[in-house]
């Protein structure tokens, strides 16, 4: 939700902040800025659309050494122009851009900007115009930028320019992300250490409602009451190639292909110089201890979350609920003794999901975080941290992160159940290893599966997809990758859940995909077939081997109960993207959306 980049230093400014706002993309496509700081002034070029677009529209003589940047996913006022970032105070003194949501900017609008015009429709445009009216009214830039801060409520990450002080950037957060980064004469700030890796590794961590100012040889951070901040940097291990498209069309297909090394990966990083799967003690200590897990994640993340419920209940007899982030911080239920939080989220960075984690840090419930991300809001701010190994996912659609979660997932429940001393017959790591051998053999089977897209989502409005038991969690995620890509409306159902509602929908050659991966209930999901389609269904049966019958439409290779969503998944991945392709969509960028969703 909105990419923020900054550069101060001896090198021109445009070509590093428009690179990085290329990396931010996956944050927000729909209208992007810069502004430029030179001894002329202040020159701001924005454009609705893509960086592409802003590319276009910045000419060669747009110079300067100091500059910001911002990619927007829209919040408050339509995609375009007038509303898109960097904005400017009345008199053009003050130009900033700005990652969250300021809840109480109609009131501080009403309050303080009477007789300011307002030209944008943003919450934005009313901190550029605060800042200004208080240092008309005789506060220095930095008392002014700090104080209005303080009027805020809600979420930001701000980089402001103040053209009669040209060697500043004014940098601030809360609750959105924000890092700094260091490099030889100069300094840049920036939403994801991704965004800026082509200029450094060493990044510095800002907390909520520090201010920094930022110039080319000093970076000064500055705690709410004005004390001094001295941080040391961390150095970002992210690998610059891990980013790159490469020979795929599109990252989308990159990262379903990379799941089977994923998987592979994770298998090395979670085991120990005997080859048995581990985690640090402080966190077998924390799983040992609870009484109940409450997993707090949304979207992909949260049906990874239901998975991992039927792991840690069946391989480690550890109660789960799993919630989503969005209800949960305001509709909390009634808790166990003695709760764990674990929070999965791919980017860490997702605001319904950190909301949570602040309030039951408050309470002072143990937190561990499942991320992807290294030193992410979510991985530095929960107490314990376990990361995904998945490389950078950058498609919109989370694909490989999902994998990634269920295999790290099962290792958490079986290292759990070790630790209790539950005793399980299930050999893990091979069975692990025979997954990702299985997904190997789907994506080499892709053509295959893209004419079952064809065959069943070319000209449909709508699709269901059902199954029971696991295959239900699977059905839900196999029906979000289908609408979020190819704006097919697509539902995930419970297969006897349809006929209570849902199957009135049913209509002549509308297509049903249905899992069938567990022996004990084939025979039920096989009836729920049969159900559709004596209603006109088109079904699309997904079976593993071994269940199989004539007439399904895919079969994958057999893999351990347990962990067929870890296989099972990947052609519902596929047929999403052959959609999404065939229908002309953007399939590593769909309308709508962005990649890490850092406003509540
Ligand atoms: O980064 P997170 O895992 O916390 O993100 C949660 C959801 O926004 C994310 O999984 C979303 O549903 C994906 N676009 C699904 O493909």
């Amino acid at each position: 939700m909105c990419g923020i980049v900054g550069y101060i230093g001896e090198n021109e400014a445009k070509d590093i902040l428009l690179k990085g706002l290329e990396k931010l993309e996956y944050r927000g496509y729909d209208s992007a800025g810069i502004a430029l700081s030179n001894e002329k002034g202040i020159t701001v070029v924005k454009e609705k659309g893509r960086i592409a677009d802003l590319r276009s529209a910045v000419t060669e003589s747009l110079q300067g050494t100091t500059g910001i940047g911002h990619t927007r996913w829209a919040t408050h006022g339509v995609p375009n122009k007038v509303n898109a970032h960097p904005h400017q105070s009345a008199s053009g003194r003050f130009t900033l851009v700005h990652n969250g949501v300021i809840e109480n900017y109609h009131l501080l609008q009403q309050a303080f900007l009477d007789n300011v015009s307002i030209i944008s429709d943003t919450d934005t445009e009313v901190i550029a115009q605060l800042i200004e009216k208080f240092v008309l009214e005789g506060m220095t830039t930095e008392a002014a930028f700090s104080h209005t801060l303080s009027l805020l409520k809600g979420s930001y990450a701000i980089a402001m320019l103040d053209e009669n002080d040209p060697d500043t950037i004014f940098v601030a957060k809360n609750k959105s992300p924000l890092l700094l980064g260091i490099g030889d004469k100069f300094h840049v700030v920036v939403s994801d250490t991704m965004a800026m890796r082509h200029v450094t590794d060493q990044f510095v961590e800002i907390y909520d409602k520090e201010i920094v100012l930022l110039s080319k040889d000093r970076m000064e951070i500055k705690s709410i009451d004005g004390m001094q901040i001295e941080r040391e940097p961390f150095t970002a291990t992210i690998d610059i190639n891990d980013m790159e498209k490469g020979i795929y069309p599109h990252y989308m297909m990159k990262e379903m292909d990379e799941q089977a090394s994923v998987i592979r990966k994770i298998i090395r990083m979670y085991e120990n110089d005997q080859g048995k799967f581990t985690l640090p003690s402080a966190i077998r200590k924390a799983l040992n201890e609870a009484d109940r897990i409450y997993i707090i994640a949304a979207g992909t993340s949260y049906h990874a979350g239901l998975i991992g419920k039927q792991y840690f209940e069946k391989i480690a007899g550890i109660p789960v609920e799993v919630h989503i982030s969005s209800e949960f911080g305001y509709n909390m239920p009634l808790l166990s003794e003695k709760p764990l939080f674990l929070f999965i989220s791919q980017s860490g960075e997702t605001a319904d999901s950190r909301q949570v984690l602040v309030k039951v840090k408050d309470l002072g419930y143990p937190t561990i975080s499942l991320t992807n991300v290294a030193g992410s809001t979510l991985a530095r701010e929960a107490e314990h941290t376990l990361l995904l190994h998945a490389g950078p996912e950058i498609a919109v659609a989370s694909t490989k992160a999902y994998t990634a979660q269920i295999a790290v997932l099962s290792i958490i429940a079986f290292v759990s159940a070790d630790e209790r001393g539950q005793s399980i017959d299930l050999n893990i790591k091979n069975e692990l290893s025979v997954c990702a051998n299985a997904i190997q053999t789907i994506m080499d089977a892709k053509e295959d599966i893209e004419q079952i897209s064809r065959d069943f989502f070319e000209s449909t409005r709508s699709a269901f997809f059902i199954g029971r038991n696991m295959d239900y969690y699977i059905s839900m995620e196999g029906a979000l990758k289908l609408k979020e890509i190819s704006y097919i409306q697509a539902e995930g159902f419970a297969g006897g859940e349809l006929k209570h509602g849902t199957i009135a929908l049913i209509e002549e050659g509308i297509p049903v995909v249905a899992l069938n991966t567990q022996k004990e209930i084939s025979l039920n999901i096989r009836g729920n077939v049969k159900e559709v389609v004596a209603r006109g269904a088109n079904p699309c049966i997904v079976s593993m081997e071994g269940l199989e019958e004539a007439g399904d439409r895919f079969v994958f290779p057999r893999v351990h109960s347990l962990l067929t969503p870890l296989v099972a998944i990947v052609p519902l991945q596929l047929m999403s993207y052959y959609a999404a392709l065939h229908r002309g969509c953007d399939v590593d960028k769909p309308r709508n959306l962005a990649k890490s969703v850092t406003v509540e």
